[in-house]
């Protein structure tokens, strides 16, 4: 861990000296006097530290990893640095926007316009770009920002590139009446210019998804929405293989969801990530209560030996997951969601069975690691409270119950020391009790409306 801490500051940083180089390049490129270089160079330097510093407080989920954190640099690099150069041949064929769409799309939508809006204006102060032009980047950079995450499907990328061109040749016309009043001098060839670069950056941003992917081994919220579909074949095989499992799946990915909304997390990723949770248990569905018609599997078994079993599904789970090709942190979820815990119903009979011997715990314990995001940390304790509320009786709908089963399992688990290792606060525990109740709350008040109808026919 030590080791990654360390390498997380160094991104930044590297990432830094590398915008700082290319100003330097930049400004010398336009002639700046050298007073003035050294001047706008400090103001570029003290707000980038200042921003980075913010940036990896504030967006610490969404920076996580520091694969994300290196791809982050490399987005902002590609929109700048090419524009330090082609500002010299013509001012709109800047691909500033190509960083705006590259986070947003990657990454995460605040992120994108928060960098939006500071690089555009580091950009300013490193180049100077009319304020028409500058104002054109911005505008449109907004826009990109807000229409990229309405994309769901691969159709609607022709709109938004369209409408991103559209919108910047009006402004580049908007930019001249600005200036002049009315269209005389207009330069026609420049207002296609920055069309053709509205519509470069959405298809270059869009079609290299894959790439990025590939190259920083993380998921897109596009990867995650397919790898959602109950078409996937690995869903395909949990419903025929093993319905309960499925259909547990299914419960806790609803409460991830909804709690991770709440919180601000991932709630794609916590949803996918709890879809995928238990796919370890498909190929020995038996030894899991949710997938037994009466007869149990472990009244033959020792303690330890139901227990080693039951701790398997985790292992089997990620080797099946990298046969399917899942992605990194939809393995880290399926690894991390008992975290170190010990299989508590096995090591109970064991100690009742064991005559006054000493049990080893060690064997009853899952190998871990604890999860180290709050995506893997809220399916964590989704998938607790579903577990735990199987034993509940559905029918008496007694919502204090619930309270209090939601309120007992989260306790459980941070007593039992699962929670440490992963960003989640202390103060979002309540927001995500409050979010589990709200999806029971929803399931009961499904079923009283059913019955009604059923009784009305
Ligand atoms: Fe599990
Ligand atoms: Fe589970």
């Amino acid at each position: 861990m030590k080791g990654q801490d360390k390498l997380k500051q160094i991104i930044p940083i590297m990432g830094m000296l590398i915008f700082i180089v290319f100003a330097v390049i930049g400004m010398i490129n336009e002639s700046v006097h050298v007073a003035e270089l050294i001047t706008r160079l400090i103001l570029v330097s003290t707000i980038l530290t200042l921003v980075a510093y913010i940036f990896n407080t504030y967006y610490e989920p969404e920076l996580s990893s520091n694969y994300v954190h290196i791809m982050y640099w490399t987005f902002i690099l590609i929109g700048f640095i090419p524009s330090i150069f082609l500002l010299s041949i013509n001012a709109y064929i800047l691909p500033i926007l190509l960083t705006t769409a590259l986070i947003t799309t990657m990454i995460d939508s605040k992120l994108g316009l928060m960098t939006h809006l500071v690089v555009s204006f580091l950009l300013l102060m490193v180049i100077s770009l009319p304020l028409d032009i500058y104002m054109m980047y911005v505008v449109a950079g907004l826009f990109v920002n807000y229409v990229i995450p309405y994309v769901k499907k691969r159709q609607q990328i022709v709109y938004v590139a369209l409408s991103t061109t559209l919108l910047m040749m009006l402004l580049v016309i908007i930019g001249h009446l600005m200036q002049v009043g009315n269209l005389v001098g207009f330069n026609y060839a420049n207002m296609f210019l920055a069309g053709l670069n509205g519509m470069l950056v959405i298809v270059l941003a869009q079609g290299s998804e894959p790439m990025w992917e590939t190259i920083f081994n993380i998921t897109s919220q596009a990867q995650l929405i397919e790898l959602g579909s109950a078409n996937q074949p690995l869903m395909k095989r949990l419903l025929v293989e093993a319905p309960g499992t499925y259909h547990h799946s299914m419960m806790v990915a609803n409460l991830a969801e909804k709690a991770a909304i709440d919180i601000q997390a991932n709630y794609q990723l916590a949803r996918v990530g709890a879809m995928y949770h238990d796919i370890g248990k498909i190929e020995e569905p038996k030894y899991f209560s949710e997938n037994q018609n009466g007869e149990n599997i472990h009244d033959d078994l020792s303690p330890d030996a139901s227990a080693h079993y039951i701790i398997r599904h985790i292992e089997k789970g990620v080797s099946l997951a990298k046969e399917y090709k899942l992605p990194k942190n939809i393995i880290d979820i399926i690894k991390e969601h008992h975290g170190d815990s010990v299989v508590a119903y096995f090591y109970n009979k064991a100690v009742s069975h064991s005559d006054g011997f000493d049990i080893d715990v060690e064997k009853f314990k899952y190998a871990g690691p604890k999860p180290q995001t709050k995506e893997a940390a809220i399916v964590m304790l989704a998938d607790c409270v579903d577990a735990a509320a199987k034993g509940f009786n559905m029918e008496e709908r007694d919502m204090d119950q619930i309270v209090r089963l939601i309120d007992q399992v989260i306790l459980t688990v941070v007593t039992n020391h699962q929670l440490h290792a992963s960003p989640l606060r202390f103060d979002e525990l309540p927001i995500i009790a409050n979010a589990f109740l709200q999806v029971y709350n929803g399931l009961y008040h499904e079923r009283v409306k059913y019955d009604r109808e059923l009784i009305e026919q």
